[in-house]
């Protein structure tokens, strides 16, 4: 029988990176068919662009917890992690975003293909340095068991209010994910969130980017 995994901040951050990861592989695919053949119906033009939306949320979220809560929590405790420098890239990242939410905005796949292209290609040297250097490995050794799991707390309050519009960014990042990864999230969610406003209430605004989500 295999033990349950200790909370730790290190795996957090590497879930929510897979929901990224995945999100610009997705969108940059989806981006450049529908660019060459043009949307199939109406139906999967909206959730494109909305998978689009949660996207931009989930990553602007993102960097906002390691801003505001996780580096400066981090600074005192692990030495030789340039913060700063993680820092700076999430505000490139931040000018990326804002470049995808113009072409979203004004419709244009030729613009986000551009904007999703730099996005990748700064996204994945950024979560390598992290995941390498806030590793579960380090993060066990900085942090004890009850730090883990407040800190987990905070981050999930943090992310939640700064991932917007939540009905598609909560939808976007638990189905971004595989069941595995899901299910930690489940498990420590509101159960309001996962058993009314995800299923039920929030339902018919999500729907649309069914297509490009996990089952
Ligand atoms: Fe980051
Ligand atoms: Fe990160």
């Amino acid at each position: 029988m295999s033990e349950k995994p200790k909370p730790n901040i290190g795996l957090d951050l590497q879930r929510i990176h897979r929901v990224i990861t995945r999100g610009v592989a997705v969108a940059q695919e989806k981006c450049e068919a529908f660019a060459e053949a043009g949307f199939p119906d109406n139906t999967t033009r909206e959730g494109f662009w909305k998978y689009c939306q949660g996207l931009e949320a989930n990553a602007h979220g993102h960097h906002r917890t390691e801003d505001d809560l996780f580096f400066p929590y981090l600074r005192s405790r692990i030495t030789g992690t340039d913060f700063d420098q993680l820092m700076a890239e999430h505000q490139e990242l931040h000018g990326i975003l804002a470049k995808m939410q113009a072409a979203r905005e004004a419709g244009s796949l030729a613009d986000l293909g551009r904007a999703l292209s730099e996005m990748a290609e700064l996204w994945h040297p950024h979560i390598e340095k992290e995941q390498r250097e806030l590793s579960p490995e380090i993060m066990a050794g900085v942090m004890t068991i009850p730090e883990h799991i407040e800190m987990a707390q905070k981050a999930a309050a943090h992310s939640q209010e700064h991932a917007q519009p939540a009905p598609l960014a909560v939808p976007f990042l638990l189905y971004n994910l595989e069941a595995d990864d899901r299910a930690h999230f489940l498990a420590v969610m509101p159960p309001v969130l996962t058993q009314q406003l995800v299923p039920v209430v929030w339902k018919d605004e999500w729907a649309p980017m069914k297509p490009f989500l996990l089952e």
